[in-house]
């Protein structure tokens, strides 16, 4: 169903709250999804994300968390900030800028002594643009968006180890081998050989690492609007956690439910 009719219902339900919405929406970048017209008019656009996240606050528990994953676009760099923006000005506070780095590469001469890699190095895939302007784009925003800007997060639970052991113990805070891992996350594309069954999935590390960062709780639900093919159920049944999705198009609904059902089978 539509994800603006599910808020409204939602709201109906006075004791069913959201701890967690991570989603992924249209980019307005004229995608061939099946049912959903990826081409408006820029104000229409970003009002109707605006309705979105105006609905969603009243959902959404007073210590829960929306990440909304958006790429940009080389036409208009601003659209991910004006989304931002149209967030913040109906209530929410952008507590966290991540970046999710699709590809990367390392020259051997800056990567520090510590490190076993000592080549140069890429990893990861991307599109490439055949332009002689525009860098091919490695990366998309995800905005963590709060109600008050202030909710303590399991930083840890995403921690990565230190590259230098010598760190920990001379470090105060370093009582373990583990760091905040920042908001530069390196997030590769599976390769997918056969047909795409969907134009514009994340890969399910994505919802995962988000879940993961908010903090598990007892009974939490996390919501995924713009469901697709259900790559945040899929994380959600790795983390052990309730989901809910709406999606608009019957055919991606039934392959999430496909693959849904594949990971259930095999636990
Ligand atoms: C970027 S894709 C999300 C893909 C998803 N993250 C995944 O990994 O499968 C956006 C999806 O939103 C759906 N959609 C568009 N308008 C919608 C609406 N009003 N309510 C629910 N879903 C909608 C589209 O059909 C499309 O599948």
């Amino acid at each position: 169903m539509d994800c603006l009719a599910f808020l409204e219902q939602l709201q109906e339900e006075k004791n069913i709250k959201l701890d967690v919405i991570v989603t992924s929406p249209p980019y307005n970048i004229n995608k061939s999804y099946t049912k959903y017209n990826d081409k408006r008019d820029i104000n229409d656009y970003l009002n109707w994300l605006q309705n979105i996240a105006v609905k969603s606050l009243k959902v959404l528990k007073d210590d829960g968390s929306f990440f909304l994953n958006i790429g940009n676009t080389l036409k208009d760099p601003l659209v991910p900030f004006y989304i931002a923006n149209r967030f913040t000005e109906v209530g929410y506070k952008i507590q966290n800028t991540i970046h999710w780095i699709k590809s990367i590469s390392f020259e051997g001469q800056d990567i520090g002594k510590t490190n076993r890699l000592k080549e140069n190095t890429s990893i990861g895939h991307f599109k490439p643009i055949m332009s002689k302007r525009f860098l091919s784009d490695l990366h998309e925003y995800i905005f963590h968006f709060t109600k008050n800007g202030d909710l303590v997060l399991d930083k840890m639970a995403i921690g990565v180890t230190y590259q230098d052991k010598t760190n920990i113990g001379r470090w105060k805070s370093a009582t373990r081998d583990k760091r905040d891992r920042g908001n530069n996350w390196f997030i590769p594309y599976e390769t997918i050989q056969e047909k795409r069954p969907h134009p514009a999935i994340f890969p399910k590390k994505i919802p995962y690492m988000c879940i993961k960062l908010h903090g598990i709780k007892e009974n939490m639900i996390v919501y995924d609007p713009f469901m697709g093919i259900g790559s945040t159920a899929l994380a959600c049944i790795d983390l052990g956690v309730k989901y809910c999705g709406t999606e608009i198009d019957s055919n991606y609904i039934k392959i999430a439910n496909e693959n849904i059902k594949n990971v259930i089978d095999d636990i």
